[in-house]
């Protein structure tokens, strides 16, 4: 079987994480080079669950390279009657050139992979999010900041999109801080992955101002990621953990707010935090058709060579 998947960021090394990165630059700089490495494909989005960013930039994405995205509602296929998921890896072997698929467990992704001859992409589960960390790293490498030396925190829930980042930061050698309470920080499996990477350099640290101190970049997600059930307890044990004003004195004079989106405003992030000069949020979001571009070009062709 010769295709590439992209299910998380562990499979890919560094060289090849930096080679995406710049990729992401070149398109952006470059769209005509890329329009037509798609011509004559057909990809399919299967999604579990809800989408704005994700599903857009590829479907525009895909278009703008010569290709046609077909957007699958999960609940419409035969899969939610039962059918499974190593079969439905096969029926869309026969017919489409590629999936991303946006799910639950992580499982459901691998087992796509492993029976279908064509690449798959992981949209989001609830494990990981890689194409977001794609972008992320993309978007602090554009303003100039993605080295060692780089003082980033995640603040919040240690969920899917703190997983990924901590395998992105950890391939690239940058250290992180993650500033999470009891019971909402990393698990030990993902700590113990990271901790194994030569360069991988991941704090956890309980006490959000000692987490946010000197920050250049403070990042947060959602407290209840899709999938979660709400909890109470799970928003009075982070409330110390929102974004805001207040938070924002313990960071850098220049600190730079990152948010995956969609946004819980005065939940996770402060309004006034989010929509600050401080906040790159909507650059990031921008940034995912340019970080997607890049990584279709990279999966479906070997030639290109970023300028
Ligand atoms: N950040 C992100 O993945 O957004 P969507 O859920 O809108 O795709
Ligand atoms: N952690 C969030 C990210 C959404 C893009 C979720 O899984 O819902």
């Amino acid at each position: 079987m010769n295709k590439k998947d992209f299910l998380t960021l562990k499979d890919y090394d560094k060289d090849t994480i930096e080679t995406l990165i710049g990729l992401a630059g070149d398109v952006k700089k470059n769209a005509g080079k890329y329009k037509k490495i798609l011509s004559g494909k057909n990809i399919a989005l299967l999604f579990d669950k809800n989408s704005t960013r994700t599903r857009l930039s590829f479907e525009a994405g895909i278009s703008q390279m010569g290709g046609n995205a077909i957007y699958l509602d999960a609940a419409s296929l035969q899969i939610s009657r039962g059918e499974n998921y190593s079969d439905t890896a096969k029926i869309f072997s026969g017919y489409l050139d590629g999936v991303i698929i946006r799910t639950f467990e992580h499982k459901t992704v691998e087992i796509f992979a492993k029976n279908a001859d064509i690449p798959v992409i992981n949209g989001l589960t609830d494990s990981y999010h890689p194409c977001q960390i794609l972008s992320d790293l993309f978007t602090i490498k554009e303003l100039g900041l993605l080295k060692p030396g780089l003082r980033f925190t995640y603040l919040g829930d240690s969920n899917n999109v703190a997983s990924s980042l901590m395998i992105g930061f950890s391939k690239l050698g940058i250290a992180m801080t993650i500033g999470s309470p009891d019971d909402y920080g990393p698990g030990q499996g993902i700590l113990q992955y990271c901790n194994k990477i030569p360069g991988s350099d991941i704090r956890v640290e309980k006490d959000p101002e000692r987490a946010v101190k000197n920050a250049d970049i403070i990042y947060t997600d959602v407290w209840m990621s899709m999938g979660d059930a709400d909890s109470k307890d799970k928003i009075k044990k982070l409330s110390d953990y929102q974004i805001n004003k207040n938070i924002l004195k313990y960071a850098s004079s220049d600190v730079k707010i990152m948010h995956c989106l969609p946004a819980h405003r005065d939940e996770e992030i402060s309004s006034d935090a989010l929509d600050s000069d401080r906040s790159i949020v909507f650059l990031q979001a921008e940034n995912r058709l340019y970080a997607q571009k890049a990584l279709l070009a990279y999966l479906y062709e070997t030639s290109w060579v970023p300028e």
